[in-house]
């Protein structure tokens, strides 16, 4: 598949090797505008809006992936096989379900489980362990900790559907040790490992959904950039 891809116009060598993945687009550009050095915009098809740019020294890309495991998958296939990204971190949200993760903690995704079926399409219907890349992880634990930032290394659960018709099985996640629920990381990891490079998804607890509160619109903004500092700040410890 030649680039511009189907979903992506941006040209060849458009894209840094390490790339910030927000749901959505207009995050990505408010993290170009107010996070990057020098970026520019390098993909609009369909509104996904992507750029390119810098922190401290170090080339990073950002683009929205929609929301769910299909677009995000879409957007990271093509971003890994057609422009060579090679470190992929997702910046989004997440549903706590355990009371220990407070509305606006990060959660690192150490590992991902899901009722989407793509890591087993993925692995000869058997179950893949979908987990981060160790070394992102280690350094985005340790800026998480240098800047005092309320942080929990542990499982997620994606899910396909937001709005359930069943019962949601929060208290098998629960018992099974799962922090929060959320919609892409699972096939990001399943992703990451069918192409061989490293992936993490570094999330923001916007519902506390045992607590059933849900974050302020001005509460979200500041956890966002605080979530996006800390992942630009594991990159650049990753690159370091
Ligand atoms: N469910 C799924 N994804 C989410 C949620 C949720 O409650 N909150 C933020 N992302």
């Amino acid at each position: 598949m030649p680039t511009p891809t189907p979903h992506i116009s941006a040209a060849p060598g458009d894209f840094a090797e390490a790339i910030l993945l927000p749901g959505d687009p207009l995050r990505a550009r408010y993290i170009a505008e107010n996070h990057l050095e020098g970026a520019r915009e390098v993909n609009a098809v369909r509104n996904m809006l992507g750029f390119t740019g810098s922190y401290k020294g170090l080339a990073v890309s950002v683009m929205g992936t929609g929301m769910g495991v299909p677009s995000t998958s879409i957007y990271a296939h093509e971003l890994v096989a057609e422009y060579g990204v090679k470190i992929l971190v997702r910046v989004g949200s997440c549903g706590a379900i355990s009371a220990e993760a407070k509305l606006r903690d990060v959660i690192l995704a150490v590992g991902a489980c899901t009722d989407s079926r793509v890591n087993r399409w993925r692995y000869d219907g058997h179950d893949f362990a979908a987990v981060a890349d160790f070394q992102l992880l280690r350094a985005a634990a340790r800026v998480a900790e240098a800047q005092g930032v309320s942080v929990h290394a542990g499982l997620v659960h994606t899910s396909d559907l937001f709005y359930s018709s069943e019962p949601e099985p929060f208290a098998t996640m629960q018992k099974m040790g799962v922090l929060a629920v959320e919609m892409e990381t699972a096939g990001l990891y399943g992703l990451a490992a069918e192409h061989g490079v490293r992936a993490l998804a570094v999330l923001t607890v916007s519902d506390q959904l045992v607590a059933g509160e849900v974050m302020s619109s001005d509460d979200r903004q500041t956890s966002f950039d605080a979530m996006v500092r800390l992942a630009l700040e594991a990159l650049v410890l990753d690159a370091g």
